[in-house]
């Protein structure tokens, strides 16, 4: 069984085609969202009908997602965010906008071993960026791999024993074997904002027969996805950010 796990596509279009087009290649069987479908970009409509068209075995919702669908009115957003969320929320149909309004909150189980969160799963709001916090939230819950989001940025919290290691950001092409015994935060990094300076869009794959994830990422259209921001009527700085990952 191969699982492809997407994060914080935000409305971006052409990167989430160029992910899934680059994984269908790849092989996977069945997939997991962990968030963010939407916020940010020019094409919230489209990408919220792939995804549902993904038919994902779990999907579970971001901040971007809960004030895009009006269950909030993002109060703790910056401006930027703030005015994407509602030109987002004007480019979205009303059946997308009860879709997103649907998505869960996480932590959800993915199969038998792993979880999903958008933050993290003690909290879906959370940014997890270092290692004191990763051990706290190993300590707070308990879970063998939980593949997380929200951050942008791919990563690799490890635990073995009482000690936690970070991999920060994980280059293209990282692999890690989840052994038994040890313990994993795992984000694969976003499909349409990536922040770790690589304006590539970021995926993971998990291979249960080998006990392997693999980092990928993947070029795709970056202008056709700015002209879109920039039509959409949304800030520039937002279409300037994409080609330089950050
Ligand atoms: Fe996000």
């Amino acid at each position: 069984m191969r699982t492809l796990i997407l994060s914080d596509l935000h409305s971006n279009l052409e990167a989430t085609l160029a992910c899934l087009a680059a994984a269908r290649e790849l092989g996977y069987d069945r997939s997991a969202v962990l968030g963010d479908l939407v916020g940010y970009g020019g094409s919230p409509e489209e990408v919220v009908s792939e995804m549902r068209a993904l038919r994902p075995a779990v999907m579970i919702r971001g901040n971007h997602d809960r004030v895009v669908a009006g269950i909030e009115q993002g109060e703790d957003f910056n401006l930027l965010a703030l005015q994407a969320a509602v030109v987002n929320r004007r480019l979205l149909s009303a059946g997308s906008r009860d879709f997103l309004m649907s998505l869960p909150a996480g932590p959800k189980r993915l199969g038998e071993r792993a979880l999903v969160a958008h933050g993290t799963p003690l909290d879906e709001d959370e940014y997890l960026v270092d290692s004191r916090e990763a051990s706290r939230i190993f300590q707070g819950m308990e879970f063998s791999v939980c593949y997380f989001g929200h951050t942008h940025i791919p990563c690799v919290f490890r635990m073995e024993g009482a000690a936690v290691t970070r991999l920060f950001p994980a280059p293209d092409g990282t692999r890690v074997s989840l052994r038994e015994g040890e313990r994993f935060l795992i984000n694969p990094g976003s499909v349409g904002q990536p922040r770790d300076e690589d304006p590539r869009a970021a995926f993971l794959i998990l291979d249960e027969a080998t006990r392997e994830v693999s980092f990928h990422r993947v070029n795709y259209p970056i202008q056709k996805a700015q002209i879109r921001i920039l039509e959409a009527g949304l800030p520039p700085l937002l279409a300037q950010r994409l080609e330089r990952g950050v």
